[in-house]
Parts: C-alpha cells; sequence; structure tokens
C-alpha cells in the first residue's frame, strides 16, 4: 500500500502536461494544449490537456483523466504502478506499507527487467571506459569511427568482454538473478544446464524506451570474421517489442517536436553520427524493417517523416515500403537518398555540420517525384512499362487517407506525366475501393467519415434537444460552483400599486452559483434528462443540504477513474459555443458581472426550452380526440406555461440587453 498522504503528495508534483509530454507532441492550444491522441488514430488534434486543471481529455475516442489515468491508460499499469512510475519521474520516495503477493508479482517482473538492463548497460559502459581490454579495442574502435567522447556518454555506449562468464559473474556477485539476465537475453544457458554471457567481444549500443530507459542492446562485432554475424540484438521482452521501438527516440523526441520533422535512418551509428552533427530529430527502425506502430510513435511528435537511406538498391526498396506505410499513417513523407557508397552515418562522419543541413536541404524529394525518377530509369521508354510505373504511383497515392492531399499528389502526377487528372483519379479509385472493402470484408461504397461524423452529430442534437443547455449549466457548476454572485430578485409588498397589483421591489441578493442553479432547478422540481448531468445537480444538491460546497476536485480526483462526464465540462470544446452566450459576452464589463449573466442565462435558456418542450407536447396531445375535461385542463396548463415562458424570456431579454 502506498500511504495516503505520499499519494497526495504524487498527484499533486505530478504535472499533466509533462507526463503526457513524455508521449505525446503537445501544442498551446489557449490556457491548455492539444495534440494527437495517444489512444486512437487521428490524424487532426482531439487530445487536450488542461494545465490548470491537471487532466486531459481527448474529444476524438473520449478517454480523459488525471495524471495518474493517463498513466494506467498509456502503459497499460494499475493505479498503485501508474503512482510508483510518477513517483519515479519526480523522485519522491515511497515508504510503502505492507503490499499484497500479487501486487509484488506483477511489479516486480517489469522493473525488475528494467534493472538487470539497466545494471547491465552499467556494467558494459564501465568495461569500456574503465577496462584495459574494454578501452584498447572497444573505445579506440569508437573513437576511430569519429565518436567523441560526450557522445560516448550521451548514448551510454559499452563494450562486453571477449569472455563466457564476465557479466554472469559480476551479476552473479551483485545478486542478480541469472534467470533474469536470460530472459532478456544477456545469457545463454547451454543444454548442461551451464550458463554464458550472450554478447562478447562486442561493442554495446543501449536501446532507450521514450522515457530514457535502458530494455535493450545492439552490439556490433569488431571482428572481421564473416561467419560472426555484423550485429547482435536483444530478443524481445516484455519491455522490448521491437515492433514499437525506434533507437534513439529518447534523444529525439524533443527535436522532433521542436523543427515538426523526423529523419528516419536505417541503424544506430546513423542516429548516433547525425546527432553529433547536430542534427538531433533522428530515429533508426534499426535491423527490423520499419512497422506501423514504430511509424505511429513518430506520429506522436510529428506528421512528417523524411527517410534518409543509402542509395543501393536494398536502400530504395526499402524506402519504397517505407513510403507507402506512412501515407497509410495519414502522414507526409519525404526521401533522400545518399550518394551510392555513403550513408547518413558516412557522410556525416566526412562532412561538417553545414554541409550536411545543405545536403539535406538541397537533396530532399516529395515521394512522387522521388518514386518516379526511379522508376521511370527503369522503364526507359518502353510504353508498357511506363503505364506499369505510373499504376504504381497511383497505387500509392491511394494510401493516403485524406481526400485533399491525396487531390494534391493527383495533380502533381498528372502534370509530371501529362495524363489528364480524371484518368488518374478513377485508376486511383479502383484501388481505393479494393482497398477499403479488403478492410471492411465487403464492397462498401467510399463515404467520407468527416461527413459521417457530422450526420451522427446532426442526429444527436436533433433527438436530444436540451442537451446543450443541461450541458451548460452542468460546465458551470463544476467551474464556478463555488463563485459568488449578485442575484437580483424581485419582492412582492403589502401594498398594492396603481395597477391593482401589489408594488414590487428589486433586492440584490448575494448567493454562490451553486445554490442559485440548484435552487432554480430543484424548486421547480425540474430533473435533467442526461443522466451524468443529473448526477452532477444531484451530488450538488446532497452536498449543499449539508452546508457543503463541491468543487471539481471531487468529481475529477476519484482515484478509480474521474467521471468522464465531469473531465468532458472540465475543458470543454462547448464552451461558448452558442450565439446568446457570445452576444452577451460583448456587453458586459467586469468578470463578476459577465459569471453572472452567464449563469442566469444558462438556467434561463435551460427552463425556457424545457417550457417550450412541454408547450409542444401539449399542443401534440391536443390533436388527439379528447374529452372536454381534459381538454380544458390541457388549456388551462398550456396557459400557465405560456406566462413562464413570458417571464423567461423577459428574463434572458432583460439580461442581453442590459
Ligand atoms: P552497417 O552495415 O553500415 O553497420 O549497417 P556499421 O556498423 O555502420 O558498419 P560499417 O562500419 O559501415 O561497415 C548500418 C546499421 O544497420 C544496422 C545497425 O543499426 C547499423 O548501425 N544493422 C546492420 C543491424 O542492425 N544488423 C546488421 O546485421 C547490420
Ligand atoms: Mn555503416
Amino acid at each position: 500500500m502506498i500511504p495516503r498522504d505520499t499519494v497526495e503528495l504524487i498527484t499533486e508534483t505530478a504535472r499533466i502536461e509533462d507526463v503526457v509530454g513524455d508521449f505525446v507532441a503537445l501544442k498551446k492550444r489557449g490556457v491548455n494544449m492539444i495534440g494527437l491522441c495517444p489512444f486512437h488514430n487521428e490524424k487532426t488534434p482531439s487530445f487536450n490537456v488542461s494545465p490548470t486543471r491537471g487532466i486531459f481529455k481527448c474529444f476524438g475516442c473520449g478517454k480523459g483523466g488525471n495524471s495518474v489515468n493517463f498513466i494506467m491508460e498509456h502503459e497499460h499499469v494499475s493505479y498503485p504502478d501508474a503512482l510508483r512510475y510518477l513517483a519515479r519521474k519526480y523522485n519522491i520516495t515511497i515508504e510503502e506499507e505492507q503490499r499484497s503477493d500479487e501486487e509484488m508479482q506483477q511489479d516486480t517482473e517489469r522493473e525488475s527487467l528494467y534493472v538487470v538492463s539497466t545494471f547491465a548497460q552499467k556494467h558494459f559502459t564501465h568495461n569500456l571506459q574503465e577496462t584495459e581490454e574494454g578501452r584498447s579495442i572497444g573505445l579506440s574502435y569508437f573513437r576511430e569511427r569519429g565518436f567523441s567522447l560526450p557522445t560516448i556518454e550521451k548514448f551510454q555506449l559499452g563494450y562486453a568482454m571477449d569472455s563466457y562468464e564476465d557479466l554472469l559473474k559480476t551479476a552473479e556477485e551483485k545478486g542478480y538473478k541469472l534467470d533474469l539476465l536470460a530472459k532478456c537475453g544477456l545469457i545463454k544457458t547451454r543444454e548442461d544446464g551451464k550458463s554464458f554471457d550472450f554478447f562478447r567481444g562486442r561493442v554495446i549500443f543501449p536501446i532507450h524506451n521514450i522515457t530514457g530507459k535502458v530494455i535493450a542492446f545492439g552490439a556490433r562485432t569488431l571482428k572481421s570474421d564473416k561467419k560472426e554475424p555484423k550485429y547482435l540484438n536483444s530478443p524481445e521482452t516484455e519491455i522490448y517489442l521491437k515492433s514499437n521501438i525506434l533507437y534513439g527516440i529518447s534523444f529525439a523526441k524533443r527535436a522532433i517536436i521542436a523543427s515538426d520533422n523526423c529523419y528516419l535512418v536505417e541503424g544506430y551509428t546513423d542516429v548516433i553520427s547525425m546527432h553529433q552533427a547536430g542534427i538531433e530529430n533522428v530515429v533508426a527502425s534499426s535491423g527490423t524493417s520499419l512497422t506501423t506502430g514504430q511509424i505511429r510513435l513518430i506520429k506522436r511528435y510529428t506528421q512528417n517523416i523524411t527517410i534518409l537511406y543509402d542509395g543501393d538498391p536494398a536502400g530504395i526498396k526499402a524506402s519504397f515500403r517505407g513510403i507507402d506505410m506512412i501515407l497509410e499513417e495519414g502522414m507526409n513523407v519525404k526521401v533522400l537518398l545518399f550518394p551510392n557508397g555513403e550513408d547518413p552515418d558516412s557522410y556525416a562522419r566526412n562532412h561538417s555540420t553545414e554541409e550536411v543541413h545543405a545536403f539535406i536541404r538541397e537533396n530532399t524529394q516529395d515521394f512522387i517525384l522521388f518514386k518516379t525518377k526511379i522508376l521511370l530509369s527503369d522503364a526507359q521508354n518502353d510504353p508498357v512499362k511506363k503505364a506499369a510505373l505510373i499504376r504504381e504511383l497511383v497505387q500509392s497515392v491511394a494510401l493516403v487517407p485524406d481526400a485533399i492531399t491525396r487531390s494534391v499528389y493527383v495533380k502533381e502526377c498528372s502534370k509530371l506525366f501529362d495524363i489528364p487528372e480524371q484518368t488518374l483519379i478513377n485508376e486511383l479509385n479502383k484501388f481505393r475501393r479494393t482497398k477499403l472493402s479488403k478492410e471492411a470484408g465487403a464492397d462498401l461504397p467510399i463515404a467520407d467519415p468527416i461527413e459521417q461524423q457530422a450526420e451522427v452529430q446532426r442526429e444527436n442534437e436533433t433527438l436530444n434537444e436540451l442537451l446543450p443547455q443541461e450541458r451548460e449549466i452542468a460546465r458551470i457548476l463544476l467551474n464556478y460552483g463555488e463563485r459568488e454572485i449578485d442575484f437580483e430578485i424581485t419582492i412582492e409588498d403589502e401594498e398594492i400599486g396603481p395597477d391593482g397589483a401589489p408594488k414590487t421591489h428589486q433586492e440584490v441578493l448575494r448567493t454562490t452559483v451553486a445554490e442559485f442553479t440548484v435552487h432554480q432547478l430543484t424548486s421547480d422540481g425540474i430533473r435533467l434528462e442526461n443522466e451524468d448531468f443529473a448526477a452532477i445537480i444531484e451530488d450538488y444538491a446532497l452536498a449543499l443540504d449539508a452546508g457543503l460546497i463541491l468543487t471539481q476536485q471531487h468529481f475529477l480526483n476519484d482515484p478509480e477513474g474521474a467521471s468522464q462526464a465531469a473531465i468532458d465540462l472540465v475543458i470543454s470544446p462547448y464552451i461558448l459555443s452558442t450565439k446568446w452566450k457570445e452576444k452577451h459576452l460583448i456587453y458586459t464589463k467586469t468578470e463578476d458581472e459577465k459569471l453572472s449573466l452567464m449563469v442566469r442565462n444558462a438556467v434561463y435558456s435551460f427552463k425556457l426550452k424545457k417550457v417550450m418542450q412541454m408547450i409542444m407536447e401539449i399542443q401534440e396531445q391536443l390533436k388527439g380526440d379528447l374529452q372536454d375535461a381534459i381538454v380544458d385542463q390541457l388549456l388551462e396548463e398550456q396557459k400557465s406555461l405560456f406566462e413562464v415562458k413570458k417571464i423567461l424570456s423577459a428574463e434572458l431579454g432583460r439580461v442581453i440587453i442590459r
């Protein structure tokens, strides 16, 4: 168990924009921040973070919560594990009370793999820096490759001794469990049960996850023996899922955000040399061929990828495959091929930073031009081959999910080959139809997803006419419930006026937003239709009976996950969505005045709409075949509703004109 006060300390210290920022590129948007949602695939950001409220909310997929919820959701960990994660991030020590065996079990597995990996990295680094063998073989190799000492330290490069038991013995001495080392692929076990080091006589490239923790290793041989594989890599483990990791991502993420572009290279050495040349927005798929998971990792930070490959046929082939996958994710892709015999590593090593920048600037190509040039040189003047080439290009364009981007590419192709756009579009649609029907398992018409979404929204709005008003009331309660406002009330005097009705006078009453709102609703016996909002009002009403005013923290800090409806309301894009609100804001001056107008407007326009709904219902009923008595009763009800309507309209009108 984590003690209560430690939990509080952690939740207070963890800054949501920091916690989320480790995984999502956030841009400022007013007081909030916005980015691409890590929980679903999207092209336009609908993922909101509110630093002042300490919460996140995605308006695309609906996920939302506080820092702890984010880590739980994103890292697939339990509530206590998310707290531990945050505690580590902010250097908060947890003195745990008794923990259950089960908790220990779950926790230790992953955690211990991190621990063992970090131990191994430290050991390899020690070998490289402090041992005779490591320095003379490993370090001198890195130095010859042109890596500076700061670079070697930054990437935590290391050396595995040319021994079968160097790591093994040290691990045993220090009390690390050998089965964990085996799980990480650091040691292997022979049939007779004897274990030995897996990496021997190799320089070591630690692989880090997105937060910078060591999770695996790449190891390059220093022998020219052709029988030895050049690189050995750690196997997949619970903490190293190859298809979701890019080498260098933890070092590159800030620069990727800053430059809004990511360079994709082949391997460890390319990443490191580029960094040393001052270009830090670089990651490598290293060893494996590019995966969708890796592309989505980049997509958290930028929409733009430039593929950097050496210009040999294998590099070109790899770039073609990569282009299509990136396009399919709805991202922009450019390509830069290095002259034959050079790769980003060698080029960065042999040129100044300025030259590398200039080379990239001058040689980066649009993927269409790039593919065209490459394929055209194959096709020469063969018309059949040329037709196949165009089809191949169109096929790539067909992968782009966004219709506007597609049409831009089509224009480009049309100019390039002097082929009418419509011909290309027809061809393209053929591909899209087969692609879509393959995905759906049936023949489907191509529908615009944005239009579909709008359709659903429109339907919801007509079905649930009161929803915007109810939402506004709940939003005001959550955001301003505790604030005090002046409220004018009309009081009837005993004296009778010249018109025969009692005289009235106005009095100003100071009350809280919560009291006013709840009183206005409950005194008329109105219950909101939306269950979530109704529940919020009820909570407030109950608390008010007990003399308390709830704060939004009450709804957000629920450890089992904050109320979704409450989160929606606290960072809400619906703020100021309706005309009347904009209108009254123009007419008002002070913050206080604005607030009381907003509150009254919200309550009265909700009531007004409710009353109109009731009138409509009555009119609907009146169309039927009814007994006279019932007709009279309905007409009577309708009359009093019209009166209420008049009062409310007047109240609203007065508020607006003022
Ligand atoms: P290279 O073959 O260029 O490796 O592969 P290198 O270490 O730079 O070797 P030299 O000095 O040029 O001969 C480039 C990248 O491809 C990955 C590595 O990440 C390497 O940095 N790679 C290569 C592997 O993962 N496995 C391999 O077997 C080969
Ligand atoms: Mn190389």
